[in-house]
């Protein structure tokens, strides 16, 4: 493959020249500001066709931009789309590393952005917007964590902006919309910009009635961004200089959360892979609830010193994005953020086609002290007498009620059983504790908020509290959903639904669908899919659907709907206690912004 590099790189010179019309105001620069050096061969011959560098090593655009090694896949996949240039996978694969390293995001910069890169589909785009100005704006077409996962000078994001109007016009009302008239003057003759219908989108973000000197929504994203998300930074300049291979071979251990299969706990052991920033693993883990044991071997690499990318038991086809649409997975791709002191990762492994369902996962480096990870239950009802199962490493053989640490009230009266990884203890919980979340520690370590403590189960609610599906499995994948009951106590102040509640962990429930009733005869219930017994919604195939016909025409219509998620929850005390989620089915999602490639 690499052989054709030198072949291309003619190719690529003799075409550069011509190719460059493009948005021209794209290419323009002259800009004084200081930006960062390129020198690293492969992207200079490259990319150095089109992006000029000059003797200082700046080169057009790219000294221009620091972000993700997503965003710089997705770039270049327009230069290879767009503007002719080729590139093998492992050249392609060579720059996005080089530029993630030379013009990447510090740790601080990366994580307001980072739940994109975990794939994460449920939650509200609105929890990670800093700013109105890029809501309405930037967040009108894609998530927002694109947008906070960049760093640039103000020259650049304007040529990006400049890019967007260049490739979608449409977004030029979305950066500086007609004004809109004045209500009097409505039934007045059209101004010259509008057509006579109306079609030019009136809609202003701020205002109805903007005065007529406001600036455009899309200058204000761009006051924004140049000052809040600048090219040079403390954080960055302050990595740079502390950024350095990470040498994570060992064993680590796992534990995480898998909405719908509860817990995991396992290990993760790490070898060097052909790089320092390469490495192999061998991974294993258990569902605490079913008991069911996965296991795979998988291949990472480390981004600017920090930003794992792996991939375990991928499928032979290594493009293919739908690893696996079961609940317990075969194959992930893993996303996760490395402390800045190289001991504990952060992050989420996930799977199908959107990486809609996942494992949100901790590792900790495994070592010759004990270490705590969690407990198998995540409640204690006070008083009660029971049995807790702790996860860790190295826990000793001699291990004593007295080491072992649950909080005020909660009396540890028993070791039952040790391994290095599993203590069995009796618990007792006295009665009358208030409501609230406890630490568990052995000896000098501890785990924070291990489980809670509570008189009685006040609520059940359905997480999360709404969900889209996609309907899918004919030519598009579809896009399930898995929801989640979690029974909350009434906290401190002994009212429920107030913020001090205190989360007591996933209940198993019975799942059911309901019709959301917003049409006559509404009957999405009987086609959008189905709910299994974990929560998982499986939906149903996309296209139109001869047994539903719901037009005056009679053509059948597609199985989209919207429904209730029903949860009923079967209380001690023989009592129910019903939550429930809103779900909208829609049709398939047919185009996929993902960038698998940069995981190994
Ligand atoms: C054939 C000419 C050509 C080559 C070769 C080329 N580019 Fe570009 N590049 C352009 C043009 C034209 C634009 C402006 C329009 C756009 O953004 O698509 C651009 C813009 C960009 C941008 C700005 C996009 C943004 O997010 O604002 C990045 C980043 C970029 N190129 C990266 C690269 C990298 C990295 C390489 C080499 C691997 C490369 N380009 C090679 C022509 C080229
Ligand atoms: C009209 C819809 C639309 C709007 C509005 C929009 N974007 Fe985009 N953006 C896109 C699309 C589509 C792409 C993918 C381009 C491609 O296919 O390469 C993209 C790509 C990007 C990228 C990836 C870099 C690259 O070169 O591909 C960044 C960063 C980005 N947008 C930031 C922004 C910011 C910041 C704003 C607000 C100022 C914004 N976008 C507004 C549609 C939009």
């Amino acid at each position: 493959m690499r052989i054709q590099r030198a072949k291309n790189n003619v190719a690529l010179l003799l075409a550069a020249a011509s190719v460059i019309v493009l948005p021209g105001a794209a290419m323009a620069q002259g800009t004084a500001t200081a930006g960062i050096a390129i020198n690293d061969p492969l992207t200079i011959q490259k990319c150095g066709g089109c992006h000029q560098r000059d003797s200082s090593g700046m080169m057009k655009r790219l000294s221009y931009i620091r972000t993700s090694p997503e965003v710089w896949d997705q770039a270049i996949k327009r230069m290879i789309r767009l503007n002719g240039l080729k590139l093998t996978p492992a050249e392609l694969h060579d720059i996005v590393r080089y530029l993630s390293n030379n013009n990447g995001l510090a740790p601080e910069e990366m994580k307001p952005g980072f739940f994109d890169i975990e794939h994460r589909t449920t939650g509200y785009q609105d929890d990670y917007v800093p700013n109105p100005a890029i809501q309405k704006t930037c967040n009108n077409c894609h998530s927002i964590g694109r947008v906070l996962s960049q760093r640039r000078t103000r020259d650049d994001y304007e040529k990006l902006v400049q890019m967007h109007i260049g490739l979608f016009p449409g977004s030029a009302t979305t950066f500086r919309p007609q004004r809109a008239k004045p209500v009097a003057d409505v039934n007045s003759p059209a101004h010259p910009n509008e057509t006579a219908t109306g079609g030019i989108s009136m809609e202003y973000p701020h205002a109805t009635n903007p005065p007529s000197n406001a600036k455009a929504p899309g200058d204000i994203a761009l006051d924004y961004l140049a000052s809040a998300q600048p090219l040079m930074t403390p954080e960055w300049t302050a990595w740079r200089a502390a950024m350095h291979p990470q040498k994570l071979a060992g064993t680590w251990l796992l534990s995480g959360e898998q909405p719908g299969k509860g817990k995991i706990y396992g290990s993760v052991v790490i070898t060097p892979g052909t790089t320092d920033d390469q490495f192999n693993t061998s991974v294993t883990y258990s569902y605490v609830l079913s008991g069911t044991t996965v296991k795979a071997a998988g291949k990472s690499i480390v981004y600017t010193g920090y930003s794992w990318r792996g991939r375990a038991n991928p499928p032979a086809d290594a493009a293919s994005h739908a690893l696996t649409s079961t609940a317990v997975p075969s194959g992930w791709r893993e996303a996760m953020m490395i402390s800045r002191d190289g001991n504990t990762m952060d992050g989420r492994w996930f799977w199908s086609s959107f990486g809609e369902l996942g494992i949100d996962v901790h590792l900790i480096r495994a070592g010759a002290e004990p270490t705590v990870l969690g407990t198998d239950v995540s409640s204690l009802q006070s008083p009660s007498k029971g049995t807790v199962k702790i996860y860790g490493g190295s826990l000793p053989a001699s291990l004593k009620p007295a080491d072992i640490d649950l909080g005020v009230g909660v009396a540890v009266t028993k070791v039952i059983s040790v391994t290095p990884a599993i203590a069995t203890v009796e618990v007792e919980v006295a009665k009358g504790l208030p409501v609230g979340m406890h630490d568990l520690s052995i000896g000098r370590v501890s785990v924070k908020e291990a489980l809670a403590v509570y008189d009685k189960i006040a609520y059940v609610e359905v997480e999360p509290d709404a969900q889209i599906s996609r309907l899918g499995g004919v030519r598009y994948p579809k896009e399930y959903a898995q929801f989640e009951a979690v029974a909350y106590a009434a906290g401190p102040d002994g009212k429920p639904g107030t913020d001090d509640d205190v989360s007591l962990g996933p209940v198993p429930v019975r799942w059911g669908l309901e019709e959301f009733v917003s049409t006559p005869d509404d009957d999405d219930v009987k086609y959008v899919g189905s709910l299994d017994d974990s929560g998982l919604f499986t939906p149903n195939v996309e296209g139109p659907n001869p047994q539903r016909k719901k037009q005056a025409n009679n053509f059948g219509v597609n199985n989209y709907g919207d429904v209730w998620v029903v949860a009923t929850y079967k209380a001690p005390d023989g009592g129910e206690l019903k939550a429930k989620s809103y779900l909208v089915v829609t049709v398939p999602d047919y185009t996929l912004y993902d960038q698998p490639e940069v995981a190994q």
